[in-house]
């Protein structure tokens, strides 16, 4: 009896001990006084640096990761003359090899939409818009691949029965990696689940194509329409490896909504909404890593010089916060992306200006035809006279300086801007366009620039 008291009393001790330590801390900061919010932001901060150096971490890892692969490529190499991997590691812009395939597919041939999915059920978010505007359900069937054996997330896919079709990962176990990268277990499993979906869409059920969505997207009313539209232009042009639902900078105020119908070619792959052809996925699934394949499908040595089709306005937009890549990325960034609202009606329009003849002849005639303006007098909105106007960088210093002053994406991947085209990048900035631009004599990415 005795000895409970005493726990209690010194229960007590302990707690107004804590709250008195807390209170003292509280008062003897500066500023924080009045401010109750402050402890708040300190404890958010503090868990976006973790976030940050995890960040970091990845980065450094998946260098490693590259150079490895490439020294175990030149290993194969030597040894057997590897002809075909010696190719692809000098890649020049627009001499992607022939796809043989290609050719063979049809412009109306069957788009299923494969969700990939783990332990959030709030893909039922991501289903109900998908199924609520899809205007046929023979061209675009729906695949939902489920990673990770969660059993509320299964259950929330079963619950649409026949409306879509449920495949399951059947891997669960762990997989192997060093330890000190125990963390980005994560960036694994999710390598292997697309190596597994996409296996089992063009190598068991052999669809031509597949449109890739993830389970924490929301899709626009004409998310199909776009789609479906651009498919027979990417049949027809090598020059382009996917069609995207995704501005990189679709933030609202740096979009034109008043023209959702606008689209661009980027060298950048955005991923988030994308639609591939089998051949790609003949070439890729060979040598597919085993982690943070995005940003491997960035190198050159798989790109190959090749483009993507984009909207100004995106497609889709990620509502979910959960996630091993997000975070403090959604809350900065992703979250502000424009959804587009109103529905373009693209297969009843000529899309012939994307063919890359054509475009480039366009596009940059209208990029370099822009008068030039500083930074400065953007921000400073001077000479609005202009109209459209280009910022010239010439350095990956002042691509970044000017990118961040402009609130664009600063960072590139193997030299390439986000939503970037011959290194430029397209926006709107109080409320005119924007081309921040290399000098007219460009001649390609230096993927040293990152
Ligand atoms: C499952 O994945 C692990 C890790 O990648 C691998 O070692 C194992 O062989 C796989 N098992 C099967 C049955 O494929």
């Amino acid at each position: 009896m005795v000895k409970k008291i005493s726990l209690v009393l010194w229960g007590v001790v302990l707690f107004v001990a804590w709250n008195a330590l807390i209170l003292f801390f509280l008062w003897t900061r500066p500023q924080s006084f009045s401010d109750h919010s402050h402890l708040t932001e300190e404890v958010i901060r503090l868990a976006q640096d973790a976030e940050v150096e995890l960040e970091r971490q990845k980065d450094l890892l998946h260098q490693i990761y590259r150079y490895s692969a490439l020294w175990t490529r030149r290993k194969a190499d030597e040894a057997k003359k590897h002809h075909l991997s010696a190719a692809a590691a000098s890649a020049k812009p627009s001499t992607a090899a022939p796809l043989s395939r290609r050719s063979q597919i049809s412009p109306d041939a069957t788009l299923p939409v494969v969700v990939i999915a783990c332990d959030r059920s709030t893909v039922r978010r991501c289903l109900d818009k998908l199924l609520h505007y899809r205007p046929s359900k023979e061209r675009f069937p729906i695949i939902v691949s489920q990673d990770c054996g969660h059993e509320e997330t299964a259950r929330v896919i079963a619950s649409y029965g026949d409306a879509i079709m449920h495949i399951k990962q059947p891997n669960l176990s762990d997989i192997p990696v060093p330890t000190d990268h125990r963390k980005f277990q994560g960036y694994y499993k999710i390598a292997r689940h697309y190596r597994w979906a996409l296996s089992q869409v063009f190598r068991t059920f052999k669809y031509q194509a597949a449109i890739l969505v993830e389970d924490d997207l929301e899709v626009a009313p004409d998310f199909f329409e776009y789609f479906q539209a651009i498919f027979p232009h990417l049949l027809a042009d090598p020059g382009l490896w996917c069609i995207s639902a995704w501005n990189d900078n679709g933030k609202e105020q740096m979009v034109d909504v008043a023209h959702p119908e606008l689209l661009y070619r980027t060298d950048f792959f955005p991923g988030l909404g994308w639609l591939l052809l089998s051949d790609l996925w003949d070439e890729l699934e060979p040598k597919w890593p085993k982690a943070f394949w995005d940003d491997w499908m960035r190198q050159p040595e798989q790109r190959q010089g090749r483009s993507c089709i984009r909207p100004e306005v995106s497609r889709t937009m990620t509502f979910g916060r959960k996630g091993v890549s997000h975070g403090q990325f959604f809350d900065q960034y992703l979250k502000f992306i424009k959804l587009n609202d109103r529905f373009v009606p693209f297969t009843q329009m000529d899309l012939s200006y994307l063919k890359k003849e054509e475009y480039d002849r366009s596009f940059l005639a209208q990029v370099y035809g822009a008068p030039e303006l500083r930074v400065e007098e953007l921000q400073g909105n001077q000479r609005r006279e202009l109209g459209t106007v280009r910022v010239q960088y010439t350095t990956r210093d002042s691509f970044k300086a000017f990118a961040k002053a402009l609130g664009v994406m600063d960072d590139l991947k193997s030299g390439v801007p986000r939503a970037g085209y011959q290194g430029i990048v397209s926006f709107l900035y109080r409320g005119r366009r924007v081309y921040l631009a290399p000098p007219s004599d460009w001649t390609g990415y230096d993927p040293s620039w990152s």
